[in-house]
């Protein structure tokens, strides 16, 4: 909301700023020395003060949306008053919002709360595993179509969620623990942001029955162990963790078809996590403890036709590996891995 806000105050200032003031363009016809150039810039500046006048406007009602302070669950409830108001506004614009959203997915939102209205008087409490828990949740995160919001919210646990979620987005919290019930169900869930918490445990089948499941990114965490995860995946990010040589499990990848990106940066893994399917474009491995590569790692030497052409950013530097002993594990790479050649 806020952004499509700014978006539009940019596109008005343009549009305007685009068609040159009338009065500047009678001063050109006017004058013909170069006195008009004077003129041209008095003329604008007038007009450029009411513009600010504008952006102003917008800034203050921008101002009046955020809630400053700490938001607690158990008062959840106090933000539907100030919210009714906003209800209609906020269907009409959900459309529009949803496309800004999905462009600047990676920055922060300011959080404003939304008010679905609770249809009992009672309508649960916001951590409590009723049917209206997505509901709930909406009032303390930003709903927007499929997409929640609940980034730095200092969240000690994931909301209930509505089946129709399809993003979830839980940045800068204090999550300690991923459980199996906190994504059951969610057969819609298409992306999970879990970045900057505390976690430190996921129960092993928390994401693996999440049948749509493309982009997990869990970094900045304190993870040991990476729990099972689904075969849709095509973006996993657990940089930042503490997964150890135990930390992943056997052929963890194996079975991901349309597996892209696999970022796995600054942990303390001592092998490269094989196999990996031929649908992989980026192996992040900087700063762990991989001291061996295999010649069956990346290629296949009983084939030496095979090309792995998708596999074009390999990062091994900040380990103890010296790649040039092993010349023979990248011939069928389009790229040598970066890392240490000496
Ligand atoms: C790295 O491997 C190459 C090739 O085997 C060898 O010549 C070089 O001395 C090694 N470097 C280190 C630092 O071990």
């Amino acid at each position: 909301m806020v952004s499509l806000r700014l978006m539009w105050g940019l596109l008005v200032l343009c549009v305007v700023a685009a068609s040159p003031p009338r009065y500047a363009r009678q001063a050109e016809l006017d004058n013909y020395d170069n006195n008009n150039v004077d003129l041209d810039l008095n003329v604008e500046g007038g007009d450029l003060y009411d513009y600010y006048d504008e952006i102003d406007e917008t800034q203050i009602e921008i101002d009046t949306l955020g809630p400053d302070e700490d938001i607690d669950p158990s008062n959840g409830a106090s933000f539907e008053e100030e919210e009714e108001g906003e209800e209609k506004n906020v269907e009409h614009e959900e459309q529009e919002e949803r496309r800004t959203v999905e462009e600047i997915d990676h920055k922060e939102l300011p959080i404003k709360p939304q008010l679905i209205p609770s249809g009992s008087g009672e309508s649960g409490t916001l951590m409590g595993p009723s049917a209206q828990g997505g509901m709930a949740t909406c009032m303390l995160c930003t709903c927007l179509v499929g997409s929640v919001y609940c980034d730095d919210l200092k969240l000690d646990r994931v909301p209930p969620l509505a089946k129709e979620t399809t993003h979830f987005y839980a940045r800068y919290n204090k999550i300690a623990r991923i459980s199996k019930s906190d994504f059951a169900n969610l057969n819609k869930l298409k992306r999970i942001d879990l970045t900057s918490n505390g976690i430190s445990r996921i129960d092993d089948d928390a994401f693996f029955g999440l049948p749509a499941l493309e982009e997990l990114i869990l970094r900045e965490n304190s993870i040991r162990q990476l729990p099972a995860l689904p075969p849709s995946m095509s973006l996993i990010d657990a940089c930042h963790n503490q997964l150890g040589n135990t930390g992943i499990q056997r052929e963890a990848f194996k079975d991901m078809p349309g597996l892209l990106y696999l970022y796995l940066t600054d942990n303390n893994i001592d092998h490269i996590p094989v196999p990996l399917p031929d649908s992989l474009r980026s192996l992040h491995l900087q700063n762990n403890n991989i001291q061996m590569m295999h010649e069956d790692t990346f290629c296949n030497p009983h084939d030496l036709n095979y090309i792995r052409n998708a596999l074009e950013d390999v990062r091994l530097d900040g380990n103890p590996i010296n790649l040039s002993r092993t010349p023979q594990a990248y011939i069928c790479l389009p790229r040598i891995p970066v890392g240490a050649l000496i």
